[in-house]
């Protein structure tokens, strides 16, 4: 008994002293590494845990169809549960969207605004569900803490390089027709914002009409033609929002008699194949990128924004501008 009773002695006092001099038991250690420290405890999230709602614009334009394609396949790649609805080109559907999403309680919405305004509500309405939103491809004129991040392009910028070109192009010197992309929509307002702020120093670069094709080539043809028949041949030069409607343009220049690229100069956005097939045709003159395929960038946000780190308040995409001179060789690398 006293045996027993002095080891007993000598294990608390063992105990104590390891206690007391900051080291462990192998017991203890192994015990203690199970516990999460404060910081570790919050585990980072991964993809596989994420549910993002979509609430895409609809299928207007070959660039659209490149974007859709370039978010769903990074999703799959991913292995993320990615609710996708395509809205038709409707703001109202667009909201129904996004409220079908709060209600689901996803983990971030994404949404490309098919117009500029009338979002806050909405927008409201997820903030107050905890909901982070992210801007991709589309600005929407809300205040900035209704919203995390705009991941897109520079619009403004691409209509100054479309203006650049189109006064080299016709040495300064242009009666100019404009094909307008859907109306209030953030890249018809920031091209035709950026092409004037060019154009105005050329006191012979003149706009003389303009018209909106929804960024559809069925639209575009049908606008092209309602201008050629306002003002004939006095046209010699088409600024059009996107490839889609310039290829509608082309179809009406030449049911025209006229030829596209030679006749009518014609100055786009997007860089979409169809618009280096015109190009090598010699039926457009240059087309100015601008980058549907935003499906990485967006979920890396995303994952940053669901784990709490900082992201920028807007994330550009990296863009250049094409001519037919280099055309064919270019057409084999595009991927939309
Ligand atoms: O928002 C990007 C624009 O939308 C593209 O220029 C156009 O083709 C698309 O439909």
């Amino acid at each position: 008994m006293m045996r027993f009773l002095r080891l007993i002695v000598c294990f608390i006092v063992l105990v104590f002293l390891a206690a007391s001099t900051g080291c462990k038991s192998p017991l203890t250690a192994e015990l203690d590494s199970e516990q999460p420290s404060a910081t570790s405890r919050i585990k980072n999230k991964t993809y596989q845990d994420l549910i993002v709602g979509y609430a895409q614009i609809g299928a207007e334009s070959e660039w659209r169809t490149a974007n859709t394609a370039s978010l769903k396949e990074t999703a799959e790649e991913l292995d993320i549960e990615f609710r996708f609805l395509d809205a038709q080109q409707k703001q109202e559907n667009q909201i129904m969207a996004l409220r079908k999403f709060i209600a689901q309680k996803v983990d971030v919405i994404g949404i490309s605004p098919v117009v500029e305004t009338g979002w806050e509500p909405i927008f409201q309405e997820a903030k107050e569900a905890g909901i982070p939103i992210i801007l991709v491809d589309r600005w929407a004129n809300v205040p900035d803490n209704l919203y995390v991040t705009y991941l897109g392009s520079d619009f403004v910028e691409e209509g100054r390089n479309s203006a650049r070109v189109m006064v080299k192009l016709m040495n300064g010197k242009a009666n100019i027709v404009e094909l307008v992309g859907t109306i209030d929509s953030a890249p018809a307002n920031g091209r035709a914002k950026g092409f004037r702020e060019i154009v105005q120093d050329y006191p012979e670069m003149n706009i003389m009409d303009s018209e909106s094709g929804d960024f559809t080539r069925a639209r575009g043809k049908e606008a092209m033609e309602n201008l050629l028949k306002k003002h004939g041949n006095k046209i010699n030069a088409v600024f059009s929002h996107n490839d889609d409607m310039s290829l509608g343009a082309i179809q009406a220049i030449e049911e025209a008699g006229l030829r596209p690229g030679v006749d009518i100069k014609i100055v786009s956005v997007d860089a979409a194949r169809g618009a280096f097939q015109a190009m090598i045709a010699g039926k457009l003159n240059a087309t100015i990128e601008c980058n549907p395929l935003l499906g990485p960038q967006f979920f890396d946000l995303v994952l940053k924004v669901v784990n709490g780190e900082s992201v920028p308040k807007w994330v550009p995409s990296i863009e250049s501008i094409y001519y037919p001179d280099d055309a064919a060789e270019i057409l084999p690398t595009r991927k939309y």
